[in-house]
């Protein structure tokens, strides 16, 4: 980020309140979440604004067709977004809602403003109106003289007094700022195509409607009544009114905006329109606005009416709120679409949470418990490892520049970098074999290095997930801070000698079968490639540090089952459903994901070794009690079984 900038501005688009959250608003919020947490973490002033857009026809009809007020409804499902956020834990500083009364007035302060500099007047509008995406439309532009060409849905013929916005004469302006700001609109693919779409002329744009009346009132001064604006001009200036334009003023030193993060569905309102109103307003234009792509479930778009909408809440109660954030942030580039899928999300946990960083922090408590009672000091590394200094120091001096360029999935990868760094070192250096031979600096110095790599890639990662990460830091010893990420990523200094404390595991492994299924995916549809699995990092010489005792072995039941039914579960490609005899008197079901190894006729009357004490979960819909226990290798999977056969139900101890 620019030195000069003190002050951080970041805000999402205020959502709609017709809608519930899906994990497409979420993953804008996240983002911005993201963006705001890094920048007050290396030390500037900043401000993070979402909420929700409550205003225009869309709402009115909503509301309507549930018997409520418009009021009543927005009160209610402006709520629940509120309340998602908060479940979230998103370090938003305002929430703004666009009923809200100092909203207003700053809206009707702008509209005076605009009008008295000469960029409105009135006149009559007539053509096509997209109630769902509040948008007028031309009859040109329509898809068969009828649907709208963004949404599909049928328009309606608008014909009324309306005022107008001179967007024409801002044409040229908004050219010349696209073409002297580089980055202003990002990706920059997204930007040729609105540079394109202006550069084809622009109309100007009715900013009133007398046909319904669930919007902001034009200002008194105007004295029209029977106008409401148009909900577009009404929500993009919640981005000043948030800060107290017109009203308190109070927090307008943080504009410009530093980020408007957006769906690339609403590029065109926030390139265009928002400018050309802010250079209405003499206000200084956003350092950029930035588009992101589109999540689709299966490859189709989501929406209420197909049922496939993927609840962000649910994800996140299923597989952990950080590991759901890394996900989206590090799955798809940004700007480009993104299809959801379980599996794929499941891939993220195990590999890069659970044995790239995971692991490695376990290494750190295993090594620094068993070699130097938790004791780490750092000061050898620099003499027997500067060179894995400067590779880590290398990397990180980039990554910074990739956040405000939006390139997060980008400054993810480098990160991970430095994670394999820390990896290959151990198994480079073998601190297990320098105890051995009595180098007892030399393995310190190997244990001070993971922990300091850790170290760094913690403060580096605390804003995608926080959670996790401040259980690092009370692992390490260290504190989250400006002053820890200046003195140890901007400066490239060591830490202090610490005390390791042992943690839970963080980023436990998911077994793909077992999963009680949220409302996501059905597995069989969204396989991805199998990644190649990763190679445990734990090596042979280095000695576990997850004994147990054999009352917690005990814990598991462990049975002989005989395998009396087997059929394939349609549509999946990895199941097999079985009904398998365990000795009580009736039989099991058990769903096992071995469909791709054995064929159902093979199994029946065979007999392998099952978990009984298992938990029942749902697997696409069905009821599993139980799991065959098998072992898998890159020639494929094969079923344990005793090996003379023995009666269903016999222990195995
Ligand atoms: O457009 N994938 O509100 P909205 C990715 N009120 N992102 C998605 C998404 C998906 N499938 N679906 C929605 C509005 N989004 C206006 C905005 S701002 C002054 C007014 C995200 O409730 C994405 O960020 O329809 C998109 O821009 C936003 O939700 C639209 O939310
Ligand atoms: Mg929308």
């Amino acid at each position: 980020m620019e030195e000069t900038c003190k002050n951080v501005y970041i805000t999402t688009p205020i959502y709609y309140v017709n809608d519930v959250a899906h994990i497409g608003h979420a993953y804008t919020t996240i983002i911005a979440d993201m963006l705001a947490r890094y920048s007050r973490l290396v030390g500037y002033d900043t401000f993070f604004l979402t909420g929700t857009d409550e205003h225009g026809q869309k709402i009115a009809q909503s509301a309507e067709a549930r018997g409520k007020t418009a009021k009543e409804y927005a009160d209610e499902v402006s709520g629940k977004f509120r309340q998602l956020w908060d479940d979230f834990d998103i370090s938003y500083n305002k929430f703004i809602r666009t009923t809200d009364e100092e909203h207003k007035i700053g809206v009707q302060k702008a509209f005076e403003k605009m009008y008295e500099k000469g960029d409105i007047y009135k006149g009559e509008y007539e053509g096509y109106y997209c109630v769902s995406c509040e948008t007028f439309f031309t009859e040109k532009q329509l898809v068969d003289e009828e649907f709208c060409p963004d949404c599909g849905k049928p328009t309606n013929i608008v014909k009324e007094e309306s005022f107008f916005f001179k967007l024409s004469k801002y044409e040229d302006k908004l050219l010349k700022w696209y073409e002297e700001n580089e980055d202003c609109i990002l990706p920059r693919a997204k930007k040729n195509e609105i540079v394109n779409f202006v550069k084809g002329g622009l109309k100007d744009l009715s900013i009133s409607r007398t046909s319904f009346d669930w919007g902001v009132k034009l200002p008194d001064s105007i004295n029209e009544p029977n106008h409401v604006m148009y909900v577009w001009l009404d929500a993009l200036m919640n981005y000043i009114t948030a800060l107290g334009y017109g009203t308190t003023e109070e927090n307008m030193n943080y504009w410009p905006c530093k980020v408007h993060l957006v769906g690339k569905d609403i590029l065109r309102f926030h390139s265009i329109y928002w400018p050309a109103f802010l250079m209405s307003l003499d206000l200084p234009l956003p350092d950029h606005i930035a588009a992101h792509g589109w999540w689709t479930r299966d490859g189709e778009k989501m929406s209420k009416s197909k049922g496939n909408v993927v609840n962000p809440k649910e994800v996140a109660d299923a597989y952990g709120l950080d590991a759901f954030r890394y996900f989206m942030l590090r799955e798809v580039p940004f700007g480009q679409d993104g299809d959801f899928s379980q599996k794929a999300l499941i891939d993220r946990i195990n590999s890069d949470l659970g044995n790239d960083l995971g692991n490695l922090l376990n290494r750190i408590s295993g090594m620094s418990g068993k070699y130097f009672d938790f004791k780490v000091s750092s000061k050898d590394v620099e003499k027997f490892h500067q060179k894995e200094l400067n590779e880590v120091n290398e990397i990180l001096e980039n990554v910074e520049e990739y956040i405000f360029k939006m390139q997060l999935n980008r400054y993810l990868e480098d990160i991970w970098k430095v994670l394999t760094i820390a990896n290959k070192a151990i198994g480079d250096y073998e601190p297990w074999a320098k105890m051995k031979e009595g180098k007892t600096d030399e393995a310190m110095a190997l244990v001070a290095l993971i922990t300091n790599i850790v170290a760094r890639v913690a403060l580096l990662l605390d804003s995608v997930m926080p959670e996790k990460i401040s259980k690092i830091a009370t692992s390490l010893g260290m504190e989250i801070s400006t002053d820890t990420y200046n003195k140890l990523i901007v400066n490239k200094g060591l830490l202090d000698d610490t005390t390791i404390t042992k943690v839970e595991q963080l980023f436990p492994r998911i077994e793909e079968v077992l999963l009680e299924q949220p409302n996501v995916s059905d597995t069989s549809k969204t396989e991805v490639e199998e990644k190649s699995a990763k190679k445990e990092t734990q090596t042979q010489e280095e000695e576990p540090d997850n004994l147990i005792t054999i009352d917690k072995f005990f814990e598991t039941t462990l049975k002989i089952g005989t395998i009396v039914e087997a059929e394939e579960v349609p549509k999946s490609k990895k199941l097999l459903k079985l009904q398998v005899d365990l000795g009580e008197g009736r039989n099991r079901q058990i769903l096992a994901g071995i469909k791709e190894f054995y064929s159902a006729d093979d199994l029946i009357g065979t007999q392998a070794c099952v978990v009984a004490n298992l938990k029942p979960a749902k697997l696409m819909g069905m009821l599993s009690e139980g799991m065959l226990m098998a072992a898998k290798d890159e020639n494929g999977l094969s079923l344990i079984r005793p090996e003379i056969p023995k009666k269903s139900g016999t222990k195995i101890s």
